[in-house]
């Protein structure tokens, strides 16, 4: 990072931003890339962009864009999301169905916003044939579509399809670097180099300018590009913590589809606090269910240790 060559970003002249920006383009299969302070700003961003306010935006369960971006898409696009289906994705009669006749009493669906993986659902793979299905029918009805791939990397080694085939339906597709891929900061959008001209103006318009970003975008081309074949270890290691914790008697939402590990605990709010004094740090979607995460700071033999501990954790409650 610090040997990065910097320059002024907001110019276009910060040759690291320049270099990782095309090496992500091309490896998404799209003409142009932009790089983000953040996947919640990568995402506001593209909706913003394939949207006007008053604007629906149907997407799934649980989505990050509604349920965990503090309300921006309301308050800065001004666009309502309308959620349907069944957790991670939705059938194409439930979208037809979403979908309201030209009417001046209703909001047009301008956009379809997938999540791929998808967090709320535990890292549940969108399958590509779904994803065929609805991009054929919003190509159809002349409405965008936008992919939350903050985790695409993760479906893309989980079933060995290239990270291009999965972008190649959506208009937008956001992915972040700082989630498996372990870069300290950072996202980035795929797109057409004509959606990426008013993209580039709303990053801007949102502050998200960066100046000399390169030092960041230095760290986040070499966890693309050295830590992308190895999230297969994260997803073998989620698979051994999902049995292990079955084992001992947690409620696990079934064998993890990557890196992310649902499970149920009756303890609430007490049992997360006593894993996090024990060392291991969960998050509460609700309050009897919880996710753990495994990534590049976890070893396999760290998993039976966080197993165990978890165990104890629920015992002190
Ligand atoms: C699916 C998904 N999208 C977007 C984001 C937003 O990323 P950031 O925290 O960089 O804003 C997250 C973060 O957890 C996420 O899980």
């Amino acid at each position: 990072m610090s040997d990065s060559p910097v320059g002024d970003d907001v110019f276009g002249e910060d040759p690291s931003v320049n270099y990782l920006q095309d090496a992500f383009s091309e490896l998404l299969g799209k003409e142009y890339g932009l790089f983000f302070p953040s996947g919640t700003m990568a995402n506001q961003v593209s909706l913003q962009t394939l949207t006007r306010p008053g604007d629906t935006v149907i997407a799934s369960q649980g989505a990050h864009i509604l349920r965990y971006e503090s309300g921006s898409a309301a308050g800065l696009a001004g666009i309502h999301i309308e959620t349907i289906g069944e957790k991670s994705a939705f059938s194409l009669e439930e979208l037809e169905a979403a979908i309201p006749p030209r009417d001046p009493h209703r909001s047009p669906v301008s956009l379809v916003a997938l999540e791929n993986t998808h967090n709320y659902a535990g890292g549940k793979i969108v399958g590509l044939e779904t994803i065929k299905g609805i991009s054929n029918m919003t190509t159809k009805m002349g409405i965008g579509l936008h992919l939350d791939g903050a985790r695409l990397w993760n479906a893309s080694i989980a079933t060995g399809i290239p990270l291009a085939e999965w972008a190649e339906p959506f208009d937008t597709v956001s992915c972040c670097l700082s989630k498996g891929l372990g870069a300290p900061v950072g996202s980035l959008v795929a797109t057409t180099k004509e959606i990426g001209l008013t993209l580039h103006r709303f990053r801007k318009r949102m502050g998200g300018g960066m100046r000399q970003a390169g030092v960041l975008a230095s760290a986040g081309f070499y966890a693309m590009t050295h830590h992308f074949d190895r999230l297969a270890d994260d997803h073998s290691n989620a698979k051994i913590l999902a049995k292990k914790l079955e084992e001992k008697g947690f409620q696990v939402e079934g064998e993890p589809d990557t890196n992310i590990v649902m499970f149920r605990c009756d303890g609430g709010t007490k049992f997360l606090q006593a894993a996090r004094e024990l060392g291991v740090l969960l998050i509460a979607f609700e309050e009897f269910r919880f996710r753990a995460v495994t990534h590049l700071q976890i070893s396999t033999s760290d998993i039976e240790k966080a197993a165990l501990l978890l165990e104890e954790a629920r015992e002190k409650n």
